[in-house]
């Protein structure tokens, strides 16, 4: 069984894309065993850094610990191995459809159109604020995330074609 590979993208990869990671492997792996889920930066700034500290305690205080991710730099072949690539904001979407191969069937998405009432389409980038913040990305990628899941559970065709 192949699993469906999700990777969240943001620019460092220590303050979003890692909350957003942690937070979809909760809403999508406990109940669902054929889901792989990553992230990465479009920036190599923070690479083989953990997440923020603030990231890391915004997601402990609901149970969920990122401590053990890295950051990491997208790369060509992601287009490759991942079925769902979602951009944190307008601009890594913008840097991704420029990295996306012609022949790369991954689907490159703004996360925040899922749930576009909650984020205006954009995960506001929280590295220069305070821990407010934090907890401000942390609920609107919880609620983003339950509209992914049940965006891809309405649409069990798509689970299909990867699963044969
Ligand atoms: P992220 O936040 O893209 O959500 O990980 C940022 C992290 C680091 C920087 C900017 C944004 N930085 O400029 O170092």
């Amino acid at each position: 069984m192949k699993p469906i590979k999700v990777l969240t993208v943001c620019l460092g990869n220590i303050c979003r894309s890692p909350a957003a990671q942690g937070i979809l492997e909760k809403a999508l792996l406990s109940e669902r065993a054929h889901f792989e889920v990553d992230s990465a930066g479009t920036a190599a700034y923070h690479v083989g850094n953990p997440p923020d500290p603030r990231s890391i305690a915004a997601l402990a205080k609901e149970g969920i610990d990122i401590r053990k991710q890295e950051a990491r730099q997208v790369s060509s072949a992601d287009f490759d191995q991942f079925d769902w690539i979602l951009a944190m904001d307008r601009e890594n979407l913008r840097h991704l459809k420029k990295l996306q191969p012609s022949d790369s069937k991954a689907k490159l998405v703004m996360f925040g159109e899922f749930a576009g009432d909650v984020s205006y389409g954009e995960i506001a980038d929280p590295y220069y604020g305070g821990d407010e913040g934090f907890i401000l990305m942390r609920e609107h990628l919880t609620q983003i995330a339950r509209a992914f899941v049940k965006h891809l559970d309405a649409r069990p065709e798509i689970n299909k074609e990867r699963l044969n």
